[in-house]
């Protein structure tokens, strides 16, 4: 018997950041998926989907967000109710990868818990995962089943250039950022400098910017890294670069956990500007703070969805700088 095979797609979110689910679904031109989500008295969660999914491709959107366990234990289980209900294909996009930075072992006796949430997703039934800027490349080969690295860094590029033109310094604020600092630079025709950052495995959250390497003096410099957590990373880089004769210094990240006292941490160092993406919601306080720029991501997300679902290349829609 043969019958014609009709795609359908379907886009589920969790609550983390419907805002950015609404706004791909608009560029798309399709409805969110209707999704009864809720709590029980104990703290446990629940979720349904409200229409049949029988055969469908579904996308289930989550920011891993603080509460971050909550985010990818919503996420967990709508991808268990979507598998349970027969969906054909289920892609989980989690713009912001929870648990990224602990992809290694650098103590004796540590988790590897990116590897760990890798495996929950997989044994959900997600049968791909899509993500922003990874916090480093190689989480791609902690799952078995495709994971496309989507980047910002063209959105971010694209406003920076159209604030900052002249005499333009593109700071790593740690070695491990190089290849990202050379992408900037490349996109913005910039010089690139990198900042010596030395941290305590034993202490979360705590670093130091000891040297700079590359020249920021007379220069507008624009610090990149992929996430600002408490902004100690960012704002250590930027007063070092301003003692050493910076015009200006602006700062740029894909991710903006901007957890407890970042913003201020930021406001006191003195910095031009702040530049992050809308892969994860500002946080309340943070969020009216006059130097933040918040740039959109949906147009890259919603473009890389489409791609997904009509099995077109991703990678052509960064011009194969998504690696
Ligand atoms: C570290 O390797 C990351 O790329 C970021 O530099 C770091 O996670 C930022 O954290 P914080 O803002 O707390 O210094």
């Amino acid at each position: 018997m043969d019958i014609a095979h009709f795609k359908q797609m379907r886009i589920f979110c969790g609550s983390h950041n419907v805002e950015l689910a609404q706004e791909v679904a608009d560029l798309l031109g399709v409805s969110l998926g209707r999704l009864h989500r809720s709590k029980f008295s104990s703290g446990e969660v629940y979720a349904r989907s409200n229409e049949s999914v029988r055969g469908t491709d579904c996308f289930v959107f989550q920011s891993h967000s603080p509460p971050i366990n909550d985010a990818i234990m919503e996420q967990l289980i709508i991808i268990d109710a979507l598998r349970r209900a027969s969906a054909h294909s289920i892609t989980a996009v989690m713009p912001y990868f929870g648990y990224c930075r602990q992809d290694k072992k650098v103590l004796p006796r540590e988790p590897i818990t990116a590897r760990l949430v890798g495996d929950l997703f997989m044994t959900a039934g997600a049968d791909r995962l899509v993500s922003v800027d990874l916090h480093t490349g190689q989480l791609q080969g902690f799952i078995t089943k495709p994971f496309d690295h989507l980047t910002a860094i063209p959105i971010i590029s694209e406003y920076l250039a159209t604030v900052i033109s002249d005499d333009v310094t593109i700071v790593s604020p740690d070695a491990g950022g190089g290849k990202r600092a050379e992408k900037y630079a490349r996109q913005l025709n910039a010089d690139v400098a990198l900042v010596y950052k030395r941290r305590d495995v034993r202490l979360h959250n705590i670093s130091e910017a000891l040297a700079v390497t590359g020249v920021v003096e007379d220069r507008n410099a624009v610090i990149v890294d992929d996430i600002i957590d408490t902004g100690g990373t960012v704002t250590n880089a930027a007063k070092l670069i301003r003692t050493m004769g910076a015009k200006s210094v602006r700062i740029a990240a894909t991710h903006g956990v901007l957890s407890m006292g970042a913003m201020q941490r930021i406001t006191e160092a003195g910095i031009d500007e702040v530049v992050v993406t809308n892969t994860l919601p500002v946080p309340e306080g943070a969020s009216r703070a006059g130097n933040l720029k918040v740039l959109s991501i949906a147009s890259i997300v919603a473009k890389s969805v489409q791609a997904i679902f009509t099995d077109d290349s991703v990678s052509k829609i960064f011009l194969g700088e998504n690696f």
